[in-house]
């Protein structure tokens, strides 16, 4: 059977600038999107490209002293780069500058010319430059600002193409009715309804005042407007208007447009009113998603304060980007960015949960069973329950993708890793072992090896990496991406794969010095107590820290060796918690230490530091012991008082 096509696009970028990171935002969604899609099985297209001609784009190139053509050459590479960094899948890469788009542009226009759509007049109004958009007196205002940015607009009357907007007003109206899901979310589809029912002016879609465009075929004095040129890739890259029309007439209508939501206005209206004209069915879908901003607003090259991705995944590594923005994010809204919410997502998220639950069962998979997955035994209660929070998130998480909340369908996916964590400590491996419950220890180990199979599944879209390197781990042969999403039902793992435990997936990032500061800054003494002084307290300090590594000593039964971060400082710490504590049981977790204790010798090892646990007074068993752990993500370091 042939398979269901799904056409998606993000918008087509301006070179005039770097690309920042709320630029990335865009294609990051329509990539975790793309590669849903795939993994169900369509045959996806999924388009990117740059937007080059129009004014915006030639000042910028004179300012550099560089032609437009080889202005947008250089930048235009560097789009490509980042694409690759940041893993997007595109299926195809148009550049309005291509052969093939400028001359299926020209055909498009004569189209509209015959038809009598477009027609020669004079325009006399306001243009914002950056926004490349006309405004009339009436919008500009007095101040002649551009209502969109803000920036100021420039006096234009040249002889000018019209477009006849005004002739589809009526259909657009109820072509809307009839399908409201075409725009989304809803309240930008009220707002262009209301837009559309003010009145709609003719639109300018030539200019001569410059020549960096499209030349107007009939009229070459004219280029055509780089709206009318740019919005039309989304048909020219199928090869509309060209002599091979096959790929329009396999992916055409989109399904997916997919914007920020200051230029859903050109989707939604524009758009839509061109392919009317033309003749050629609607997309199914635009979506305009909300802005990343800064603390100072918007980011932008104009305010100073953009950020470069290429910095953050040189430094976090492309998945943790990719989480942090689908994840952080409701999509639609705006969403704040910064680098403090970005550290956190990745030490919880990402090191706590997700790192931490490959680490600990591959530990005791290879403890255990010598790295090989065991048969599974009879089933329990709490078996039960964890095959049913798989299931369940498989079924929402995909359920969130079709309505596009792509941060919905990572929290549930995030309820399996959350549960799969609390599986270990329910079923306590490290007992069974002590018990020799031999059937219900392969259980358990063969149900966490499933879940992580699963887990490498479903996140093929959002993580790249880590779920290529989960599948790897796990000793499965492929790619987790080619299993498709249907493997992420329950029992597909053979018993007998031979695991290998890698480097942890997501290595904690430590917050800066500037910032320990504040968190590490001293107490001050306060009045004194009949017992303690709180100066002779505070002569104590208790730090949280964070265990890395922690394993047995040899010869010893009580002795396990930690090793430890406190802040960026790493220390090796002896503790005579063994009978009670596997130590894979303590491996990610945060603990409390008594930082400045003079080191001390244990076996001929050093300990530098002693970590706090409670016993039940009187009794003394070692079995009794609990270690003192914080219950909220505070970085390690924090004085603890
Ligand atoms: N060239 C036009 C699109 C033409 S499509 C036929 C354009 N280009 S752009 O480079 O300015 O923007 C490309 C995309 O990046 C847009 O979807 C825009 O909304 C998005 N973003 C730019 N800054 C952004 C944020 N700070 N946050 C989220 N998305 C942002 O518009």
């Amino acid at each position: 059977m042939e398979k269901k096509t799904f056409y998606l696009t993000t918008p087509i970028y301006y070179p005039s600038d770097k690309l920042h990171i709320g630029h990335a935002y865009t294609t990051v969604a329509a990539d975790a999107l793309a590669r849903f899609k795939r993994h169900q099985g369509y045959d996806v297209m999924f388009l990117t490209g740059s937007d080059e001609h129009g004014q915006k784009i030639e000042r910028v190139a004179r300012q550099h002293g560089v032609s437009p053509q080889e202005y947008v050459d250089r930048i235009v590479d560097g789009f490509r780069h980042l694409w690759q960094t940041l893993d997007i899948s595109y299926d195809d890469f148009i550049r309005t500058t291509d052969e093939r788009h400028m001359k299926a542009v020209q055909q498009i226009f004569q189209r509209l010319y015959d038809k009598g759509d477009i027609y020669k007049a004079e325009y006399s109004g306001w243009y914002c430059v950056p926004c490349e958009t006309h405004w009339t007196e009436r919008q500009a205002g007095e101040e002649h600002v551009c209502p969109d940015c803000g920036r100021p607009v420039e006096l234009v009357k040249e002889e000018s193409y019209f477009f006849r907007l005004s002739k589809y007003a009526d259909r657009w109206l109820k072509f809307i009715e009839e399908n409201p899901d075409f725009i989304q979310p809803a309240s930008r589809r009220n707002e262009m309804i209301s837009f559309v029912k003010q009145g709609l002016e003719d639109l300018s879609v030539s200019r001569t005042t410059f020549d960096w465009g499209i030349p107007v075929p009939f009229d070459p004095g004219h280029v055509i407007y780089v709206w009318i040129d740019a919005l039309s890739n989304y048909i020219t890259v199928l090869g509309y208007g060209s002599e091979d029309e096959s790929k329009f007439r396999h992916y055409w209508p989109a399904d997916l447009h997919l914007v920020g939501k200051e230029i859903v206005r050109f989707h939604t209206v524009i758009w839509p009113m061109m392919l009317m004209a033309l003749d050629i069915p609607l997309p199914k879908k635009v979506f305009g998603h909300g802005w990343l901003i800064l603390d100072s607003g918007k980011m932008s090259k104009s305010k100073g304060n953009v950020v470069d991705p290429l910095v953050l995944v040189e430094k976090y590594g492309v998945d943790a980007i990719r989480y942090f923005l689908l994840r952080e994010i409701a999509f639609g809204a705006d969403g704040l960015y910064s680098e403090e919410a970005l550290i956190k997502r990745i030490n919880s998220d990402l090191a706590n949960d997700l790192g931490n639950l490959l680490y600990r069962t591959l530990t005791m998979m290879g403890k255990y069973y010598q790295g090989q997955v065991p048969a599974p035994g009879k089933e329990e209660d709490l078996d039960r329950d964890l095959k049913r929070v798989a299931a369940e998130a498989g079924d929402k998480a995909e359920a969130a993708m079709e309505r596009l909340e792509i941060s919905v369908a990572l929290e549930f996916i995030w309820e399996l890793v959350k549960r799969a964590n609390k599986y270990i400590d329910e079923a306590a491996p490290w007992t069974l072992v002590k018990n020799g419950e031999s059937e219900r220890l392969a259980t358990v180990m063969y149900n966490l090896a499933e879940v992580l199979r699963i887990l490498a599944v479903m996140l093929v879209p959002y993580l790249t990496h880590a779920s290529q390197a989960i599948w790897e781990q796990l000793g499965l042969p492929g790619k987790a991406a080619d299993q498709g999403w249907a493997a992420r039902k329950w029992g597909l793992l053979s018993p007998g794969v031979q695991t290998r435990r890698g480097a942890p997936l997501f290595p904690r990032i430590e917050v800066d010095k500037e910032e320990k500061k504040t968190v590490s800054e001293s107490v001050t003494p306060k009045e004194a107590s009949e017992k303690i002084s709180i100066d002779q307290f505070s002569q104590v300090e208790l730090r949280v820290a964070e265990v890395l590594v922690a394993e047995r000593v040899e010869k010893s039964r009580k002795l396990l060796r930690l090793e430890v971060a406190i802040g960026e400082e790493r220390r090796q710490i002896l503790a005579g918690i063994a009978k009670s504590y596997q130590p894979e049981m303590l491996v990610g977790k945060k603990i409390v230490v008594v930082a400045n204790l003079k080191p001390a010798k244990l076996m001929g090892m050093e300990s530098n530091g002693m970590l706090l646990a409670a016993s039940i007074p009187g009794e003394g068993e070692e079995e009794n012991i609990s270690v003192l752990t914080v219950d909220r993500d505070i970085a390690s370091g924090a004085r603890v008082r």
